[in-house]
């Protein structure tokens, strides 16, 4: 699937719940049952979601390291970072301001069986596998957020959910643009369309946790 041209600005108007889900590459919905969980359960999601903003961050600053002689890309995943730093900041202060804490590395497996799929040395596909790695963590992501929002009463955490649902929406769109420079536009969707049954998969056998990826 081809995402609309949006990666540049967040979109004008705000769009409704189901035109968010509708748009995500995703082939397994999120239970709202999750979104019940994680709302009941906030200081551990909201632990659980810093340690993704800091993960994220580093993960795009490590593709700028890859991959040096590309100036887009080092420029776009800079970017980017910077975004998933400020999302960890505006996380971990309302962590510190309630008093709950900031929780340390912990387990992905979800995450963790995602990026097994990447084999290193085979370019261009290793380079196209990794940034469509980064767009199925960031629609996964994007997708959570929404859920969550649908459903939580917390205003202050609404209010974070949806000022970062839409900026993860628009970073796997500039992942999937960035890996879209390296190969045909057809071979990229078949490529793309492996990554997304295979996370189809992962998530139909996820708990119901209140982690971002759990
Ligand atoms: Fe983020
Ligand atoms: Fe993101």
């Amino acid at each position: 699937m081809r995402p609309p041209d949006r990666y540049e600005s967040a979109p004008a108007d705000p769009i409704g719940f189901d035109e968010v889900f509708a748009e995500l590459p995703l082939l397994h919905p999120t239970p709202r049952s999750w979104a019940e969980i994680a709302a009941a359960h906030l200081p551990e999601f909201l632990a659980d979601h810093a340690v993704c903003e800091q993960q994220v961050a580093m993960y795009a600053l490590s593709l700028a390291g890859y991959y040096p002689e590309d100036a887009e890309l080092v420029e776009r995943t800079a970017a980017l970072a910077a975004e998933e730093v400020q999302h960890f900041r505006r996380v971990v202060a309302i962590l510190r301001k309630r008093g709950w804490p900031l929780g340390g590395r912990r387990k992905n497996p979800w995450a963790q069986s995602l990026r097994a799929r990447i084999v290193p040395g085979r370019e261009p596909w290793t380079k196209v596998d990794r940034l469509l790695f980064g767009a199925m963590i960031e629609a996964r992501s994007c997708e959570r957020f929404t859920r969550l929002l649908e459903v939580v009463e917390d205003q202050e955490v609404g209010r974070l959910l949806a000022d970062l649902g839409p900026a993860e929406r628009r970073h796997w769109e500039l992942f999937y643009h960035l890996a879209g420079r390296e190969t045909e536009e057809a071979a990229l969707a078949a490529r793309f369309r492996g990554w997304r049954e295979f996370e189809a998969g992962l998530a139909r056998g996820l708990g119901l946790s209140p982690a971002v990826h759990g």
